[in-house]
């Protein structure tokens, strides 16, 4: 049989995401030599540092090239000077959108050597998954804002909510929830937002019924960020629209290991065309620049892409690696409480892998 060999694209874009994907690189290459099979690595300079010389964060045919791969492996996006909606809708959004990952996968857990910032929590009472829908919702361009400048001024701004976009991601959270708890909770908001949250609620009814084996349950936006905190036990798959998973995950993260251990898949289900990984946090300005950025995330998400490529065996290494350094505790970035560099924390675990 032929060596099994994949193409994949790396974009690190900008700040610690160029830090973190060279880790990530550095151990996933590990685990397929360990696994005999090949990643073929084609680099990307997509970012903000190309929009501040060019114009543009990627080039005309940017998604039609990254169209030829099976996987995408992303850093971050984002640098002071170009503004945050440039280079999210310059970058991300497109890509999410063109290749159809309507799915954000969010996993969470709480890794050894870590302590939650929630007093006496367990591992294994913080679990969860949140299914972010990542194509439609709230992040939408419709709208406009008038007379601008005048005392009458005003914005608009539209949320998209299709039958289809909304019904798929739920339908999804519900086959995630039979591989795991088999229970389902659901955001909505619905008291306060009248035409789109009552309509997803009125479809996570519809799609339930096929699912008689799973407890479904909603629950209001802001009654579940409390009990996010406050019962974390209680919750296991967690699926959102667009703004409420992004909000969801971002505190997810918080109480588990922090933005530096959590990874995310931009998921087309499908797979008529490649999924993009990446961690949840963003290029950390702040830090860039240091080699000390917590390289987890990415190297967790880049295990993600390789369950999604069917390669289940290398990524549990890879976890279980990320695991054991972790546990060890003599190699952690600041963010862990150490005082090791971001390569420093790539290398080992490349090693143990
Ligand atoms: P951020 O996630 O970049 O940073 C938030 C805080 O967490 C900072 O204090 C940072 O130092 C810390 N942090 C994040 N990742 C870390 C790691 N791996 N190790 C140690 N500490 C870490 O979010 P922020 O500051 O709101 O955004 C910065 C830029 O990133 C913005 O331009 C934003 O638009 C962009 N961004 C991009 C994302 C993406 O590419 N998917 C996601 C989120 C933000
Ligand atoms: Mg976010």
């Amino acid at each position: 049989t032929a060596a099994r060999s994949y193409d994949i694209a790396a974009v690190p874009g900008d700040g610690i995401g160029v830090d973190v994907t060279a880790e990530a690189v550095k151990v996933l290459d590990a685990a397929a030599s360990r696994h005999g099979f090949t990643l073929r690595w084609t680099e990307f300079d997509y970012s903000c540092e190309r929009y501040a010389r060019t114009g543009a964060m990627m080039p005309d045919d940017g998604v039609e090239t990254l169209s030829g791969f099976d996987a995408i492996l992303l850093g971050a996006v984002g640098f002071p000077g170009v503004p945050d909606h440039v280079s999210l809708w310059g970058l991300l959004i497109p890509l999410r959108r063109a290749f159809s990952q309507y799915v954000n996968l969010r996993p969470v857990r709480l890794l050894p050597g870590t302590t939650s910032v929630l007093a006496g929590r367990r591992a294994d009472e913080l679990e969860m998954v949140i299914v972010r829908e990542n194509c439609e919702g709230e992040y939408s361009t419709l709208g406009g804002r008038h007379n601008q400048g005048q005392p009458g001024e005003f914005v608009l701004q539209e949320a998209v909510f299709t039958r289809v976009g909304v019904e798929r991601i739920l339908r999804y959270a519900f086959e995630l929830a039979r591989t795991r708890s088999r229970r389902v909770c659901s955001a909505t908001k619905s008291n306060g937002i009248v035409h789109t949250m009552p309509f997803w609620d009125e479809i996570f009814e519809l799609v339930s019924a096929d699912y008689p084996d799973v407890e479904a349950e909603q629950c209001h936006i802001d009654a579940l960020v409390a009990r996010m905190v406050q019962h974390p036990d209680r919750l296991d798959v967690i699926v959102a629209s667009n703004l409420f998973g992004d909000i969801l995950s971002d505190l997810a993260a918080a109480i588990t290991g922090g933005l530096g251990m959590a990874p995310s898949g931009n998921i087309n289900p499908e797979r008529t065309h490649p999924s993009m990984f990446e961690a949840v946090h963003g290029s950390a300005p702040d830090i860039a620049g240091r080699g000390i950025a917590n390289p987890v995330a990415q190297i967790l998400a880049g295990a993600m892409m390789l369950d999604q490529l069917g390669e289940a065996e290398a990524a549990r290494s890879v976890e279980t690696a990320v695991e054991q350094v972790l546990a060890e505790g003599r190699v952690a970035t600041p963010d862990l409480g150490g005082k090791a560099t971001t390569e420093q924390l790539g290398s080992a675990i490349a090693a143990a892998v």
